[in-house]
């Protein structure tokens, strides 16, 4: 049997990937064979593709952290042919072992779940990590006491893939959302899938003192960096900030003032769980749930595998909006 993969190699000091044919003893060893229908790139993804950072740990590997599929076969008796399956996430897939981007994956059984009730093969990884970890953050400024009449949420790195799902979520639970944004194109997109106001990256916070204006009840923050220290500076007293990406950097600059005068918090969000122990940050987002994206439509989109390679250093040199799903 021979196939498809994007294959990220380390050739005299450089990463470079590259589509290889490939066949199933070219891939890691594992107890489930599956044939892919859908990816999800994430941000970790494009970088991992185009060859930026240290995502991947083993070389040469098959990037991509999220698949779905059917079971071509399996030596695991929890698994049977032709069964509809997903594998997202944790420490290894798509960053030590053979990932996502391939027509055939081969895992461990351990990693494989069945798709659940209430998801489709596609909106379960067009859904995702992306729309888990915001639903994750979402639950976290419920779990802390944020309530829609507190006042604003801003949501930064708005156009991308998590933030996009963020947006719509808070929206459709009544919260009113601020988002920020690098895109000037992108506000139309911004406002149809739930933001109240769009405001630039630099547009959270009204100067440069340690407190600024207060104005925001809750925040969820995608980019960490400048605009980390921006929403910091700007929350009302007891606000909460769930932070949970670093595409403006990985370090923060900021001061005590906004802890200690006036109690906030800042909340880290870690939403790399398998998708058998997700709980209700998962389950809510289930056909009929109420943290369903109204706009997942708007939010994802598909891209033909041949692509993917272009697109992931388009996502690096430009930026994207929403979320691409790899259709095999
Ligand atoms: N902690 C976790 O469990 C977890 C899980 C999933 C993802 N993440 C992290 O969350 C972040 C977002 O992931 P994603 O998949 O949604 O990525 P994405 O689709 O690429 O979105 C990132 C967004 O950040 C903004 N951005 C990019 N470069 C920036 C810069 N230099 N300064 C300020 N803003 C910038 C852009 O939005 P605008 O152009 O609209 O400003 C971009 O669309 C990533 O850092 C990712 O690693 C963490």
């Amino acid at each position: 049997m021979s196939f498809t993969a994007l294959r990220l190699f380390q050739e005299n000091g450089q990463r470079v990937s590259r589509y290889v044919d490939q066949s199933l003893d070219d891939l890691d060893a594992g107890d489930v064979v599956i044939e892919s229908h859908y990816a999800a790139v994430n941000y970790k993804d494009a970088r991992a593709v185009s060859g930026v950072g240290n995502v991947i740990k083993r070389f040469p590997c098959v990037p991509g952290i999220e698949v779905s599929g059917t079971v071509l076969s399996s030596t695991s008796d929890r698994f049977t042919k032709g069964q509809a399956v997903t594998v997202q996430g944790g420490q290894l897939f798509g960053i030590r072992h053979d990932g996502a981007f391939s027509q055939c994956v081969r895992v461990p059984a351990e990693w494989v779940a069945p798709i659940p009730e209430g998801f489709d093969a596609r909106d379960v990884v067009a859904l995702g990590i992306g729309a888990y970890t915001s639903a994750v953050a979402v639950e976290e400024l419920e779990r802390r006491g944020v309530k829609p009449q507190d006042g604003p949420i801003a949501v930064t790195g708005a156009t991308g893939g998590c933030s996009s799902f963020a947006i719509d979520m808070l929206a459709g639970l009544g919260y009113t959302v601020v988002a920020s944004t690098g895109k000037t194109t992108a506000h139309d997109y911004l406002r149809r899938i739930g933001a109240s106001e769009v405001v630039g990256r630099d547009g959270l916070c009204s100067g440069d003192k340690p407190l600024e204006e207060q104005r925001w009840a809750g925040a969820i923050d995608a980019v960490g960096g400048a605009p980390l220290d921006q929403v910091l500076r700007s929350m009302k007293k007891r606000g909460v900030v769930c932070s949970f990406g670093n595409a403006a950097g990985e370090k923060v600059e900021t001061s005590i003032y906004p802890f200690i005068l006036r109690s906030v918090t800042l909340a880290g969000i870690n939403a790399n769980h398998p998708v058998a122990t997700r709980g209700t940050a998962w389950t809510r987002m289930a056909k009929g749930g109420d943290l369903r994206p109204r706009h997942l439509d708007s939010i994802c989109f598909d891209i033909a595998f041949r692509d993917l390679k272009t697109y992931c250093d388009q996502v690096i040199s430009s930026g994207i909006q929403g979320r691409a799903v790899v259709n095999f």
